[in-house]
């Protein structure tokens, strides 16, 4: 089959992973016999650079009539002046309004071949699975008004916190859809205790729940879910969140799985399927990470197993989905490490990484 993929790798280490997730990509051509032709765009601070804004109209048109879009990561230093008028980050936030990908699904996966790297007990990390689904097209980020103003008192700033009924029903259907496909326990997070949004929330969910008597739903205060994700995440199967509490708690979510590197997101904007074609948009959860930026030493696996989602969600190749996946699981277990979760020891470069998971894909494929 034939696919056009817009590739976005925007700042600091979005470029170099995604040039490997592109590699795999382009491996599964010659194994699977698919033709993925692939349109590269400018966003981010290199587009603020390069033209004067964080994306252009034609790099959204772009993404909207593309099959998926492969995404790095935006921002850096360089563009973090609070003065300034424009930000890297609009660009993604742009992206994911119209592209209207609500859905954001973060998987969680805790490989046993990591476990040292990882900063938690052994114990406490065995058979993590866990997916967040977060809410991505609301909420504070974007509800208005917003802005700052400068009154005779000083500077004054306002961001607002809306969610309608709609917005918190489609996000919860997605979650207990994916709950009903996996472990059947939902888990609903809110601040329901002091906002008003949150209680809403809580209400639409119980609601909800009625249509879905096999799976169990729970609701837990968002500052208690931070510190049960560190103490007891296995108890966790699906956490569905707004989009402010969801950001904040899979970097959190991370730290499970040893590093950011690893982690892979799905923006979608329907319920994910296996089989069922819907446009979507690709990110690994890290950023631009511009510690590392330029180096060669970023892990690509985030973004390769991005990719991955991509295949299953938005091309309807579940079987290519699993072979990366394997392929991945395959060059973990080998003791391929990047620098981010080699614990000093000698670690393989973005390059080698992305070029191992390529070769593995024969075998695996
Ligand atoms: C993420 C990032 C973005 C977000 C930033 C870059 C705007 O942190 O995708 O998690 O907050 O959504
Ligand atoms: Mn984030």
């Amino acid at each position: 089959m034939e696919f056009n993929i817009v590739v976005l790798g925007g700042d600091g280490i979005g470029p170099e992973v995604t040039e490997q997730s592109v590699k795999v990509l382009k491996t599964l051509e010659g194994l699977f016999g698919h033709r993925f032709n692939v349109h590269e765009g400018d966003v981010g601070g290199v587009s603020i650079d390069k033209h004067g804004t964080p994306v252009k109209d034609e790099v959204l048109d772009m993404a909207a009539s593309a099959d998926a879009v492969l995404f790095g990561a935006v921002g850096g230093p360089k563009w973090d002046d609070p003065a300034a008028t424009m930000r890297p980050e609009e660009a993604i936030l742009h992206l994911r309004a119209h592209l209207g990908v609500f859905a954001n699904i973060r998987p969680v996966k805790v490989y046993q071949w990591l476990a040292d790297s990882c900063v938690l007990k052994a114990s406490v990390i065995k058979d993590v699975d866990l997916v967040v689904v977060r809410e991505l097209t609301g909420g504070v980020y974007y509800a208005l008004p917003k802005g700052r103003t400068e009154t005779p008192q000083g500077w004054s700033a306002v961001d607002t916190m809306r969610y309608s009924e709609r917005e918190i029903n489609r996000i919860l259907r997605v979650g207990f859809e994916l709950a009903r496909s996996r472990q059947k326990k939902l888990t609903s997070v809110d601040k329901a205790n002091v906002l008003e949004c949150s209680r809403l929330w809580r209400h639409l969910a119980t609601q909800m729940s009625e249509d879905y008597p096999d799976v169990e739903l729970d609701h837990v205060l968002v500052d208690s879910c931070a510190m049960q994700l560190m103490q007891q995440p296995k108890r966790f199967d699906v956490i569905v969140a707004g989009n402010m509490f969801g950001d904040i708690l899979t970097d959190e979510a991370a730290v499970l799985a040893s590093s950011m590197g690893l982690l892979p997101s799905a923006s979608l904007s329907d319920v994910p399927v296996a089989g069922r074609r819907i446009p979507g948009f690709y990110e690994p959860i890290h950023g631009t990470a511009p510690d590392i930026a330029g180096k060669g030493i970023a892990n690509p696996i985030g973004a390769i197993l991005s990719m991955a989602m991509m295949l299953r969600y938005s091309l309807g190749l579940t079987e290519e989905a699993a072979a990366v996946e394997r392929a991945v699981d395959q060059v973990l277990e080998s003791g391929q490490r990047t620098a981010d979760v080699a614990g000093g020891g000698p670690a393989t470069s973005t390059a080698d990484m992305g070029g191992r998971v390529a070769s593995a894909l024969g075998s695996a494929a």
